[in-house]
């Protein structure tokens, strides 16, 4: 088998080393990519977010399934465009990926799925702003409807923070969400979806917050672990049951079945789980800790998902233990990165690649705000910390910056679901 994984992200790296793996994948390549997945695949130019040019080079290519990484092409309709040509293809059709593209959609289909989740409203007119934010607080939740890769939430107890960002995302012409605060731990869950039947991966957590202790503005992820030791028995059930086959079953009903990746982002409240947002993909930087721990090969899975087979894949496998990664980010980070800095340590085991590019002379600099991605796996959450925090110490990029506290509070045991 074939595959042409589309992406640049450390998503996609993990993607293609996890799928190299797999016997029956005879060979790969990676569009655009980046330094890294260029070790592992052949590396191949394309408008990722164009359907026609990403299709053209699937048949090019010959690719027998392609796998498309992040959302923005999702949305934009790149499944639909290959599939139409015939090619199988792991991800949803732009209808389908709406449950992520638009807050509105994905709130409106578990307001009728009854999908527990926070009570929002939606602001199109700032002349209604100040009297719908009187209706929320004293924790402010404020998000752009549209995609924002992560940066778009404002999560504040400071009435004028809130306004301002929501003033912001108004004058750039974007309706905006207001949220009630969903208190207690996230998790998040990724299921494979092949129309109707649901299959779900480890659950892991992820670090929204660009500094130690969840200080200062949210990013794309600073870094995430797997499992989850403190998630209650049967967690992982309950939330297919309650959350991910009724969204599964009410996108079949309005004639957009979903095929991929759906991630369910959770909060774990003192009102039981409630869905923070969906995604229509696999989550960075989830995928480089919940790959880490897979053991059944992947290129079969995502073709027995993108071929409506998941039914007949045998049970998943994974390895004991657990798996850390932390994100070493640009100077700058997640505002505007500095690029064009020169990355030692890129080639040591467990360093998967986000933000790099090959320079003409062979050295490896800095493309974009994440960076590095680099994964720790051990017995527990502890010796997997240990790991990757030691490779992190061997890897240099100048100006850059990580947290120092990815997994730590699990590691001692300190994280509590509210009770209710
Ligand atoms: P989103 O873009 O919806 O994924 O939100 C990004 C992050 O903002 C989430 O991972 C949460 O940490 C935080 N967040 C979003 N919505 C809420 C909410 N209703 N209550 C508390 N935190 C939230
Ligand atoms: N880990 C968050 C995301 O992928 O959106």
């Amino acid at each position: 088998m074939r595959v042409l994984v589309i992406g640049s992200g450390a998503r996609e790296h993990a993607l293609v080393l996890a799928v190299a793996e797999d016997p029956s994948v005879t060979a790969i390549a990676c569009a655009p990519g980046n330094a890294g997945t260029s070790a592992v695949a052949e590396q191949l130019g394309v408008d990722a977010i164009d359907p026609d040019a990403v299709t053209a080079l699937a048949k090019d290519w010959k690719a027998d399934l392609v796998v498309v990484g992040p959302e923005v092409p999702l949305v934009a309709g790149v499944a639909d465009g290959v599939r139409k040509a015939g090619i199988a293809c792991f991800g949803p059709s732009a209808a389908a990926a709406r449950i992520e593209g638009s807050k509105a959609f994905a709130k409106d289909v578990m307001a009728v799925a009854n999908v527990p989740t926070a009570h929002c409203e939606v602001v199109d007119n700032p002349a209604h702003l100040d009297a719908a934010l009187g209706r929320f607080g004293p924790t402010w939740v404020v998000k752009d409807d549209g995609l924002a890769a992560g940066k778009g939430v404002v999560v504040t107890t400071d009435f004028d923070v809130a306004r301002k960002h929501a003033l912001m995302l108004l004058d750039g012409g974007h309706p905006v969400l207001l949220e009630s605060f969903l208190d207690g731990p996230e998790a998040s869950l990724f299921c494979f979806v092949d129309g109707r039947t649901v299959v779900p991966l480890l659950p892991a957590q992820d670090f929204k917050r660009v500094g130690d202790g969840d200080a200062g503005p949210n990013t794309g992820g600073m870094g995430a672990y797997a499992p989850l030791p403190w998630t209650p028995p049967g967690f992982v059930d309950e939330v297919v049951e309650t959350v991910v086959r009724p969204v599964v079953d009410e996108l079949v009903a309005r004639g957009s079945s979903f095929s991929g990746l759906l991630y369910a982002g959770l909060a774990l409240t003192s009102d039981g789980t409630q869905v923070i947002e969906f995604n229509c993909r696999f989550g960075d930087p989830e995928t480089q800790v919940v790959l880490a721990l897979l053991r059944s090969p992947l290129g079969k899975l995502l073709h027995a998902t993108a071929t409506g087979k998941l039914a007949e894949h045998p049970e998943l496998d994974w390895e004991d233990g657990a798996a850390v990664t932390v994100v070493i980010a640009a100077d700058g980070y997640p505002g505007k990165p500095r690029t064009g800095d020169v990355i030692t340590g890129g080639e040591l085991e467990g360093v998967l690649h986000a933000g790099t590019r090959r320079r003409d002379d062979g050295a490896v600099v800095s493309s974009g705000g994440r960076v590095l991605s680099v994964v720790g796996v051990g017995k527990n959450l502890k010796a997997a910390r240990k790991q990757a925090y030691a490779t992190v110490e061997r890897v240099h990029l100048a100006g850059s910056h990580h947290r120092t506290d990815i997994a730590l509070r699990a590691a001692k045991g300190e994280i509590a679901t509210p009770v209710a």
